[in-house]
């Protein structure tokens, strides 16, 4: 057990369930298995979510559920994100509710902030200098900000031409070494653990126990902003499957101190060119057979290996729920959608959870009266690219107000 101030925690096996002491591995030494943090929640119990007071929306509200000293966070303000109450689209779903969860509010554009306040605080507590991830884009770009805030070294390993421009601006702009490897993620990934192995880097993918303690904040947050009322399903994007865990484990959490009462549904969405999870779950399995030449539009989710994917299958079965897939043009066509009818701006990636609804909604697997909650992941602005090439015209005139009028009325 590790103290922290008011809070202890154990780091387990997720696979063979033995605990270890080291907090740099991200692996089980003894089966290999994926880590994972079990907090000692007992002095939290019974007592209620209003006890966290007037503490402001954000990740470090939660600081009695995270296994780092709140008081010691490296941190950009991150969470407290907008959900917002999207009644346009939901009537154009046939649906009572339907709510989005807008994580492209954070500080660099994505839910990753969540992961990596946490990751890099813990970090620098263990004295590491040099910290590293393989990325799709959004955790490089986190890392690297988060890395500048810390005064650490940052290595970040994406895969070549496959990164939207805004995240490789951003990886760049904060000031971490950019290497594009030759090339997918898992590709990267391989190589970036490798390198942690060998004691290069601290690595900080969502491999990372840590990493998924600050994600699950936002299943906090929702529940919150529901007045407390769990909703009855949660939709997220999967790709690496870290983040469907973490939005689990948090809620399992609240339900083992009694702050809630029941859990929501669980859907994954992936894309259909790049959907091991998806295919595990409609064969009814509780692991996957990775794809090896993962491909979408949604660049951030284009992952055949999904190194959490285990734990994501635990949680979608668990929780009643179900993995599914949507094709790029879903996903280009609910990204319009959201824009259009509720002026909210998501990523590709982001889309493919809103894609997911509209595909469920159609096949009668999700219901008129189903309270949803759909975490959209990141910023539009993080691929400029993707939303100009299916967006229409820019009409040209010149600098005349009968040329204009024409463009206007015509
Ligand atoms: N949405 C966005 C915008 C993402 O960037 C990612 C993952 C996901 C969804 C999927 O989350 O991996 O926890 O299932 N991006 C990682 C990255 C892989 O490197 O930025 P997940």
């Amino acid at each position: 057990m590790q103290e922290m101030g008011a809070m202890s925690y154990e780091i387990r096996c997720f696979e063979c369930g033995k605990p270890t002491k080291d907090e740099k591995l991200d692996a089980c030494p003894s089966c290999g298995g994926l880590l994972n943090v079990e907090m000692d929640l007992s002095g939290l119990k019974g007592k209620g979510a209003k006890q966290l007071g007037h503490a402001p929306m954000g990740v470090w509200r939660y600081a009695p559920f995270l296994p780092v000293e709140a008081s010691k966070a490296v941190s950009l303000l991150e969470g407290g994100t907008p959900l917002y109450d999207c009644r346009a689209l939901a009537r154009e779903l046939g649906m009572e509710r339907l709510f989005v969860k807008y994580e492209g509010a954070n500080p660099t554009g994505s839910f990753k902030d969540r992961g990596m306040t946490v990751g890099v605080s813990k970090a620098v507590e263990l004295g590491c200098k040099v910290v590293g991830c393989a990325s799709t884009g959004n955790t490089s770009a986190a890392l690297a900000a988060y890395a500048a805030k810390a005064g650490l070294g940052c290595v970040v390993l994406l895969p070549s031409g496959k990164v939207a421009l805004g995240k490789l601006a951003q990886a760049m702009f904060y000031g971490a070494k950019v290497i594009s490897i030759d090339g997918n993620f898992d590709d990267a990934l391989n190589v970036v653990r490798q390198l942690a192995r060998e004691g290069h880097l601290y690595l900080l993918n969502s491999i990372n126990p840590f990493r998924p303690e600050g994600q699950k904040t936002v299943a906090f947050e929702v529940v919150e902003q529901l007045g407390l009322k769990v909703p009855d399903t949660i939709v997220l994007p999967v790709g690496n499957a870290a983040n469907i865990w973490a939005v689990y484990k948090g809620l399992s959490e609240w339900m083992e101190v009694g702050w809630i009462d029941r859990m929501p549904r669980l859907i994954g969405v992936q894309a259909a060119g790049s959907n091991p999870i998806a295919t595990a779950f409609r064969q009814g399995k509780r692991d996957f057979v990775p794809e090896e030449h993962p491909e979408t539009v949604a660049t951030a989710i284009r992952i055949g290996n999904p190194a959490s994917g285990r734990k994501a299958l635990k949680a979608i079965y668990d929780t009643g729920g179900l993995a599914t897939d949507v094709t790029d043009e879903e996903i280009i066509a609910a990204q319009k959608l959201l824009g259009k009818r509720e002026g909210v701006g998501v990523e590709p990636a982001s889309a493919a959870s809103v894609a997911g609804v509209v595909k469920l909604r159609r096949q009668g697997l999700i219901s008129r009266e189903e309270r949803v909650v759909c975490v959209c992941t990141g910023n539009l602005l993080k691929d400029p690219d993707t939303v100009i090439k299916n967006a229409g015209q820019v009409l040209k005139a010149g600098a005349s107000v009968d040329e204009v009028k024409r463009l206007m009325l015509g």
